[in-house]
């Protein structure tokens, strides 16, 4: 059964960031060719940062992040993590629209979003993306040729939903994004790609 997103990682905050978070470089590569593409004194948004370990690389790269999460347990976490990053309780779909950012990094968050509202949080991140900014997106692959929506037992019954290399990639499109490059990520268990806004 579908819960909140908040409340189940609350719940697991603690055990979350000890097995994917800390000590885990699976992003590391990804944040190195993330920054390349930046310019100097980026601004960048950490969506769904977790316990804050992508946004301390970040930060500790010389960028001013701001790292936002729906989970309280684990903002407290992440500013324990690294205290020098600003990090805020929030939802991303709730930030205003009048900020925007040179930088998105998205990193295991979208797998939680329906197929009903992924439309929508995509348009959110266009919206707070700079006219010439990078969006770093990931998300986990289909096992089949379809999208569907599963729950994962594991973690407190989150919904994680599989995308087709292909539909990730016409959705991309569709919320007026230009893929810069696309690859299966950690074997092909997952999707990232790095963007830009395609102007109309
Ligand atoms: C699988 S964790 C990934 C954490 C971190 N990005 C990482 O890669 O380790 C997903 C995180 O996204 C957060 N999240 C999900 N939807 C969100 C939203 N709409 N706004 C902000 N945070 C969100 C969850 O609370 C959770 O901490």
């Amino acid at each position: 059964m579908k819960k909140s997103i908040a409340k189940s990682y609350n719940k697991i905050a603690h055990e979350y960031t000890q097995a994917h978070g800390y000590g885990e470089h699976v992003t590391l590569n990804s944040l190195k060719k993330f920054v390349k593409l930046l310019p100097v004194k980026a601004k960048i948004l950490d969506v769904g940062c977790g316990g804050g370990q992508d946004s301390k690389f970040l930060t500790e790269a010389g960028y001013a992040v701001l790292g936002v999460d729906v989970s309280k347990e684990m903002i407290k976490l992440a500013k324990r993590y690294s205290p020098k990053t600003t990090f805020a309780v929030a939802d991303v779909m709730s930030l205003p629209a009048k900020i925007k950012y040179n930088g998105i990094w998205c990193c295991r968050v979208f797998y939680h979003i329906s197929i009903t509202e992924q439309g929508k949080f995509l348009k959110k991140l266009n919206v707070l993306l700079k006219k010439d900014g990078i969006l770093y997106l990931t998300t986990v692959t289909s096992d089949t040729k379809e999208d569907y929506e599963a729950y994962d037992s594991g973690s407190d019954g989150l919904l994680k939903k599989r995308l087709t290399g292909k539909s990730f990639k016409a959705l991309l499109k569709k919320y007026n994004f230009k893929i810069l490059k696309f690859k299966y990520w950690v074997g092909k268990k997952g999707m990232e790609v790095y963007a830009t806004k395609r102007i109309k």
